[in-house]
């Protein structure tokens, strides 16, 4: 049978987890997709570095591009991060050579997801990103997928591990800022940019993409209200909990007669709650059909294992010959966020 061949760009947390369920789980991925799954080539910024994985046996291409233009890889797994530059020009690269896409990109998807989709759409090529969206959770799917047949009225949750992690851990810890932070970053949450996790933005590109798909609208990350969690004090973590309360970064997308609003801030949430009782860099998500009620979704957000798993879920998918559009239906098809306004005679 024909292999799947991956060319992985991006060795750092995510990237060394890939390579490392693909090797571990050689035999598994091939009964479950029909044909082995391989890797050929691989790249990052610095060549020689142990990364705690066996690389010598992959080509290794010095630029993200060329590897994604690559005539021997079906599949371009883009794992380095950031919504511009190379990561997005390869990506492009990628589709314009009519390969299949994987990404964990959240930011590159919230801020371009609409262009690059039309783009593969046109290419007969295919941009999936489990992983962008709540780690480990497979939430792409449970919308795009297992509620297909629900009008969806809400999707709701805490969707940055950073920022959970942050906030529990500070509380239950009696840890600084500085130190929870410290720990977060050898766990592997954080983003290149932390800024993007404490300020919010990091969830509210991945409550955008949710949105997207749950409503059929176009990706519109400018719209969203979004507010981090700088402004959060121990104070304010101690008086909540005295009150009985737990604060989150909360996520909240739904239809209005107004349109999609979706909003992304510090809430006070009750501490006997699940979403009160969630620690550490957990996230939940909760989605809202009217035939199939509310689902309640939780699992790690971040870091190597549960992120390359929802990768994996992707290759998969593809090596099996799944070609499901990146946002559950044609990017085309998407209706603007916000109904066009009404002119009054
Ligand atoms: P890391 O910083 O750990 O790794 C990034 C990797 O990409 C490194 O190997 C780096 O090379 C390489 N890289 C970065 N820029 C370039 C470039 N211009 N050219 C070539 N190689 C480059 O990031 P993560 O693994 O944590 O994250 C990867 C992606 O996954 C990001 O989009 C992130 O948002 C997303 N993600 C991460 C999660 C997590 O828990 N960490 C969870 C969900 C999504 P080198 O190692 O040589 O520096
Ligand atoms: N920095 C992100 C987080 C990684 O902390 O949730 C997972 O998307």
């Amino acid at each position: 049978t024909t292999p799947l061949r991956l060319g992985i760009a991006g060795l750092g947390t995510v990237g060394a987890g890939v390579v490392r369920i693909v090797q571990r789980h050689a035999d598994l991925l091939e009964a479950r997709s029909g044909r082995p799954v391989e890797i050929v080539a691989v790249t990052a910024r610095t060549k020689g570095r142990d990364r705690g994985v066996r690389l010598s046996q992959y080509e290794w291409e010095d630029d993200p591009v060329a590897l994604a233009r690559r005539d021997d890889i079906d599949v371009f797994v883009e794992l380095m991060g950031g919504a511009t530059g190379t990561p997005k020009e390869a990506v492009e690269a990628a589709i314009a050579a009519g390969k299949d896409v994987v990404t964990a990109n959240k930011a590159l998807l919230a801020l371009h997801g609409q262009d690059l989709a039309e783009a593969a759409e046109a290419n007969d090529a295919v941009i999936r990103f489990e992983a962008a969206v709540a780690g480990g959770i497979p939430v792409v799917k449970a919308l795009t997928e297992g509620l297909a047949g629900n009008e969806v009225t809400r999707v709701m949750g805490v969707m940055n591990g950073t920022c959970n992690y942050i906030l529990t851990r500070m509380q239950a810890a009696g840890l600084t800022y500085q130190e929870v932070f410290a720990e977060a970053e050898a766990l592997g949450y954080l983003e290149a940019d932390p800024e993007l996790d404490v300020g919010g933005i990091d969830a509210g590109h991945k409550l955008a993409l949710l949105a997207s798909i749950a409503f059929g609208t176009r990706v519109d990350f400018d719209a969203m209200s979004l507010e981090g969690i700088g402004k959060v004090s121990i104070a304010d973590i101690e008086q909540a909990a005295d009150m009985g309360f737990r604060i989150k970064l909360l996520g909240v997308a739904q239809m209005s007669g107004r349109g999609l609003e979706t909003r992304m801030s510090p809430c006070l949430v009750p501490a006997a709650s699940p979403l009160g009782q969630l620690e550490n860099a957990m996230n939940m998500v909760v989605l809202e059909g009217d035939a199939v009620g509310q689902i309640v979704l939780q699992g790690a957000g971040a870091g190597e294992g549960p992120t390359a798993s929802a990768v994996m879920a992707d290759i998969i998918d593809l090596a099996r010959g799944t070609r499901l559009s990146t946002f559950g239906q044609p990017a085309a098809a998407l209706k603007p966020a916000t109904p066009a306004a009404v002119s009054t005679p």
